[in-house]
């Protein structure tokens, strides 16, 4: 059996490390993937280094799309992605999340009828200004497979009237998390990182492409008392030199880091403040309190077990909740056992022996 997967953003990397890694290994008599780089992001530390340090089966091929507005990147990514499609005639496509190549992926697949299946389904932050909300929601109403990481997404997904194809599998993130980890030779390169720090990341549309929350996230950063280490996104380099912000000392600003630096840096931190959808989890991973900033969030267990707490944009929020939170002592498993790698590809055989 033949499975295409689509990849392109670098969250996508992690998950699909996990997966590609799987199926290479373990399942090569049962799978062969051709698995597609969309080219979304290309710079070596947005893409090739994740390649090279986890080990991921190089693309059979990249796409090469770059950055663009949301109609021209996800257009050229599904005339090239057809073109992919009928040439390969996979059995499946594999997608993840909900990126711009996560909808560009389900659209192609869908109208030739290959039958979609969605790593990380069912998420919502009900905010469909999000373009990450619009693209999940028609991911999902257009795969038959519908691998969910926790039960809030299954939930979600009843919600919208999707019940068949879904099924519960833990977080790949977790998985990821856990094997690099545990992996030799993973140790972080990082020098200089102070003794007490928070991490931050900052790349979230709704915050970077307005002026008047990333500079209240900026100002809060600055003035909250603590160092804090940001490896910066590019597209929020791009905004902060618009905008002409800087921060203090207090934070220092390094370029986008590998993987395995990222885990070494959650794993030491104080606390992590940021807005994305991994971090939040992983700071989950590590036991860390997470700040995030967003007005709403679709990791919701996280918030309701205690240890984030959401804080939008709002310098006095994050200002206070920086000095204050303190996490409760639980901390249940919500992600999974670790084995949600396994729990998809067994997904995707079963979806394939049911259709004989
Ligand atoms: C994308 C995803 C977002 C995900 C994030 C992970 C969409 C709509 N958004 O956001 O859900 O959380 O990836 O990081 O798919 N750029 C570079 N070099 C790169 C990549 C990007 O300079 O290698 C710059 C370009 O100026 C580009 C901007 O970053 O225009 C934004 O990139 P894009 O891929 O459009 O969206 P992200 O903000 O990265
Ligand atoms: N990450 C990384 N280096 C960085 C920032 C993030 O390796 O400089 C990892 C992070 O550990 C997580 C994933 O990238 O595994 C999350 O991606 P991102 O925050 O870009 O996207 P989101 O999860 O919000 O879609």
């Amino acid at each position: 059996r033949k499975i295409v997967s689509i990849v392109g953003a670098r969250p996508q990397f992690v998950k699909a490390a996990v997966i590609s890694r799987l199926i290479k290994d373990k399942y090569s008599d049962k799978i062969t993937e051709y698995l597609v780089h969309t080219g979304q992001h290309y710079d070596q530390n947005m893409s090739d280094i994740f390649f090279q340090e986890m080990r991921i089966p190089k693309p059979d091929l990249n796409l090469a799309v770059g950055s663009g507005s949301h109609g021209k990147m996800t257009g050229e990514m599904l005339a090239k992605i057809e073109e992919v499609l009928l040439e390969q005639k996979p059995d499946a496509l594999l997608i993840y999340g909900d990126t711009n190549s996560t909808l560009a992926g389900a659209l192609a697949a869908s109208k030739l009828h290959i039958p979609v299946c969605h790593v990380e389904a069912g998420l919502r932050s009900y905010n469909k200004l999000m373009p990450e909300e619009q693209n999940r929601i028609v991911a999902d109403h257009l795969s038959e497979l519908l691998l969910c990481p926790t039960q809030t997404a299954i939930d979600n997904l009843v919600k919208e009237g999707i019940t068949k194809g879904v099924s519960l599998t833990g977080d790949v993130m977790f998985d990821a998390s856990i094997f690099y980890r545990t992996l030799e030779n993973t140790n972080s390169k990082l020098v200089n990182i102070p003794e007490n720090f928070f991490l931050a990341t900052i790349h979230r549309a709704e915050n970077t492409d307005s002026k008047e929350r990333l500079t209240a996230i900026v100002n809060a950063l600055n003035d909250c008392g603590k160092n804090g280490v940001l490896p910066l996104h590019p597209r929020t380099k791009k905004y902060l030199d618009d905008y002409g912000l800087t921060f203090n000392k207090n934070i220092s600003l390094i370029d986008p880091i590998g993987y395995f630096d990222m885990l070494e840096l959650e794993a030491n931190a104080d606390f992590i403040v940021t807005d994305s959808g991994g971090v939040q989890k992983e700071a989950y991973f590590f036991n860390k309190p997470c700040i995030t900033l967003r007005d709403q969030t679709e990791w919701v267990e996280t918030v309701d077990a205690g240890w984030n707490v959401i804080v939008g944009a709002d310098y006095n929020k994050i200002v206070s909740t920086i000095k204050d939170f303190t996490p409760p002592v639980e901390h249940p498993e919500l992600y999974g056992d670790g084995n949600s790698g396994t729990k998809i590809v067994e997904e995707l055989l079963k979806l394939w022996n049911s259709a004989i």
